[in-house]
């Protein structure tokens, strides 16, 4: 059907489920997918067309129907002003970890031919104040938010209810210039405070005193009971909330193989340690390729060896017990093929992304691992973004 981009077409559909970043998938007359932003999975919907390709089409909400139990005004008022940080600020907390169960399960049985994968929610954190740690963009005033939703719009903030207090706190008078982004972080149990702009000549202004500036800039966050260092260039878990709740979950789903190791954990993509200080083990490897985190990594697990490197061109050696916490791409077949080299005969991979999830599943299986069943956390209330921790044993 062709389509103008001058009139967009119009439809109602039937959202069947979610998917994978967030919108609901529903079917067009012709039988094409259609990706409806803005739409929860059994409602019907009033939905205008703006992309339309030969096997699918994206579209976004003009008006609700039939609304999902699920469906809630809002919380958040920036989200009336355009604000693009939350994509799911208008369902209820049990609808979203309900569909981010679902999506991992979808994915495993699409991707990775698993249709009877066991898929488990693991709780969350709680619904407001819990990210203590924000990438923001910059206007052209200087002034720092989050970008509107699918537009390089920048929504300056007042305030960001996700946001931990002390971090809602500085938005409103910050300002940046001569960088297109700053992150800013702060740590709950210490009180201390870091700022990073991305870009060389970057000024930043209007900070308390108590916030450190640049990528050497360190503050301290408590996590299973141990003091940890966070450098403003290395990557954290969204909270010390997130951080606690991950380090609990990969603790369990470990069991056996934690309680029994003889040799070291292989804690890779480890970043400043969360996983080797938090599970407390006697030995660990941890392979992890920034240099800021490392530094963070010798500070908090002293007892670690640590190896700045690409996971991936790390000379294998052999384990007990695999970590394995990739960015968003997940492992990948080099990645795989190292963490198979090693002996290992369990690997908890704790994944951003259920469709990197599930092609690293089925990259494992290929060297004999078995998915044992994955766990689905919600360490980002309000967006769709999915945290899963799985299990695999051969
Ligand atoms: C999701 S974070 C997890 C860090 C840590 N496990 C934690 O929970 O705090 C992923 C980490 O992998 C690192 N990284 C990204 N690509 C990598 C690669 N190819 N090899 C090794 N580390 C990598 C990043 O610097 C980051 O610290």
């Amino acid at each position: 059907m062709p389509h103008s981009a001058r009139e967009p077409d119009t439809a109602v559909v039937r959202v069947e489920k979610m998917a994978a970043g967030g919108d609901g998938i529903a079917r067009l007359a012709d039988g094409r997918v259609v990706f409806v932003e803005g739409g929860l999975a059994g409602e019907s919907v009033q939905v205008s067309v703006h992309t339309s390709k030969k096997d699918f089409a994206r579209a976004t909400v003009v008006a609700v129907l039939e609304p999902s139990a699920h469906r809630v005004v809002p919380p958040c008022p920036e989200v009336a002003r355009g604000c693009g940080g939350c994509g799911w600020q208008h369902a209820t907390a049990e609808g979203q970890l309900a569909w981010k169960v679902d999506i991992v399960a979808d994915a495993l049985r699409r991707t990775a031919k698993l249709p009877d994968a066991v898929v488990r929610p693991g709780g969350g954190v709680g619904p407001w104040g819990y990210r203590t740690g924000m990438r923001l963009a910059v206007d052209r005033n200087g002034r720092v938010g989050l970008r509107a939703a699918g537009s390089h719009r920048v929504v300056a903030l007042g305030e960001c209810p996700v946001a931990a207090p002390a971090l809602s706190a500085l938005l409103a008078d910050v300002r940046v210039h001569g960088a297109d982004e700053v992150s800013l972080r702060v740590g709950v149990s210490s009180g201390e405070a870091t700022a990073l702009a991305h870009g060389d000549r970057a000024r930043i202004e209007r900070l308390p005193d108590h916030v450190a500036i640049g990528p050497a800039a360190v503050l301290h966050e408590t996590v299973a009971g141990r003091s940890l260092q966070v450098s403003a260039a290395s990557f954290f878990q969204s909270g010390p909330q997130a951080a606690e709740l991950l380090v609990a979950v990969v603790r369990e789903v470990c069991g056996d193989a934690l309680s029994g190791m003889s040799g070291p954990l292989l804690d890779a993509y480890g970043g400043g340690g969360l996983f080797s200080a938090g599970l407390g083990v006697p030995q660990a490897i941890l392979v992890e390729s920034s240099t800021s985190a490392c530094a963070d990594a010798r500070v908090n697990v002293p007892s670690a060896e640590v190896v700045e490197s690409l996971f991936e061109r790390w000379a294998p050696r052999p384990v007990d017990l695999v970590v394995a916490d990739p960015a968003r791409a997940g492992l990948g077949r080099e990645a795989v093929d190292v963490v198979a080299a090693t002996g290992a005969d369990c690997v908890v991979l704790v994944s951003c992304d259920p469709v990197s999830l599930a092609r690293d599943s089925a990259l494992l299986a290929a060297h004999g691992f078995r998915h044992e069943g994955s766990t689905v956390l919600d360490l980002f209330p309000h967006t769709p973004h999915i945290e899963v921790v799985t299990r695999f044993t051969r």
